[in-house]
């Protein structure tokens, strides 16, 4: 039975119980937690130019509440910024410090393509984003300093917002918890659970969060590769089509006939699901494209991996990629950034180490060389940039 921290839970158990439905404070996760990185490191990824970052000021400079302002941020902006009441949130910090990715190993149970990233936040006293609702599941880890969170019990769909700001900030909430959040503490919330976060002195806020796609996203997934693959060509028909006295009506008919076609068309797609949905999942955020591109070079043979891992060399996965796989009775593919690679049913059982591990060693290699497939892809992850090697 795998521990969920230290809850008493199973990870089946916290799945079953929590999940998508209730939140969970878990004091002391990560016993005496101490930050891997300091607010300056914070500040300094907040810097660069092609790093995701936000300062968000609850009495902006010309006055207005709730000022949002997005990075790269600079020393004149910390300069001008006042003792207290200020937020500032860093995305994709587990790819732009592969250190950190020990922080997501007890989550890795919840599948990879449903976690979004490592967004760390820096905030002195009363520093705040303010009362609001997520869409995505969040696990909050006080990383340093000590944090109130208040939250409400019941989640909450429709929420009303405070109107003309760029930040979406609850105009009411009214919490039925306090907690304070020490280091290691962490509070996890389903989506639309209100939560106000207030920094009680200088802290750092880890939230590892998940993402779920939505049905239009899916569909436009599925339609996607129903085009490459000429799926759904089949017409509307109507041989039951009896009369209306209305020519120009579109009537409740022809509206069951749509709907059922629809239907159709997804159960007809059914062979390409798990092609849409993979490509979908590890499709690259464009503000990670650039940096993913760097680790790209030219296509190496087999030969030439298996000199390099004979000499003692190792294979890095990119973390700015993202990768899943899917197998059925037939074969089995690995997705990377939003394309698919085939791999014959004999080389399913590898694909587990091409999407889920960080290296790459000689042991591995002698266990993928086995099937010519799977090797052949590997060679074209690594032309990607997907896997790189260590002098890069
Ligand atoms: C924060 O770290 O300040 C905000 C995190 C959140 O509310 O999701
Ligand atoms: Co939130």
């Amino acid at each position: 039975m795998s521990h969920f921290f230290n809850t008493g839970l199973s990870q089946q158990q916290f799945l079953e119980q929590y999940w998508q439905k209730k939140p969970l404070l878990i004091r002391q996760a990560f016993p005496d937690f101490e930050s891997p990185i300091s607010p300056e490191e914070l500040a300094g990824l907040a810097c660069e130019p092609e790093i995701e970052s936000r300062l968000i000021e609850e009495r902006g400079q010309d006055g207005t509440a709730w000022q949002v302002s997005c990075g790269p941020l600079s020393a004149d902006v910390f300069a001008r910024l006042p003792e207290t009441h200020w937020t500032m949130l860093v995305q994709d910090v587990d790819k732009h410090l592969p250190e950190l990715q020990y922080l997501l190993d007890p989550f890795r149970f919840i599948p990879d393509w449903r976690r979004d990233d490592l967004m760390v936040s820096y905030a002195p006293e009363f520093g705040t984003v303010g009362p609001h609702t997520d869409g995505y599941d969040v696990f909050l880890l006080q990383a340093m300093g000590t944090r109130r969170w208040q939250i409400g019990d019941q989640p909450i769909t429709q929420p009303k917002l405070i109107e003309g700001l760029e930040l979406q900030i609850l105009a009411e909430f009214t919490p039925d918890q306090t907690w304070d959040l020490q280091p290691g503490d962490i509070l996890y919330l389903p989506p639309h659970f209100a939560h106000h976060g207030v920094a009680l002195n200088d802290g750092m806020t880890f939230s590892v969060g998940f993402r779920a796609p939505t049905r239009v996203d899916m569909l436009d997934a599925v339609i996607n590769s129903m085009l490459e693959q000429v799926l759904g060509k089949k017409r509307y028909h109507d041989p039951d089509l009896s009369l209306n006295s209305h020519s120009a009506e579109i009537d409740t008919h022809a509206m069951a006939r749509i709907k059922q076609m629809l239907h159709q068309a997804i159960d007809e797609a059914e062979p390409v699901l798990a092609t849409a949905l993979g490509k979908f999942v590890t499709d690259t955020k464009p503000s990670l494209s650039a940096l993913a591109a760097e680790t790209s070079t030219e296509l190496p043979s087999i030969d030439e991996l298996s000199t390099y891992f004979k000499a003692g060399g190792v294979l890095h996965r990119s973390l700015y990629y993202r990768f899943a796989w899917t197998s059925n009775e037939r074969s089995g593919k690995l997705f990377m950034a939003g394309e698919a690679y085939s791999v014959d049913i004999q080389g399913e059982n590898l694909l587990p180490l091409l999407a889920e591990q960080l290296i790459l060693t000689q042991t591995d290699w002698q266990r993928l060389i086995k099937n010519a497939s799977v090797a052949q892809v590997l060679c074209q992850l690594v032309a990607e940039g997907g896997w790189y090697r260590q002098d890069h």
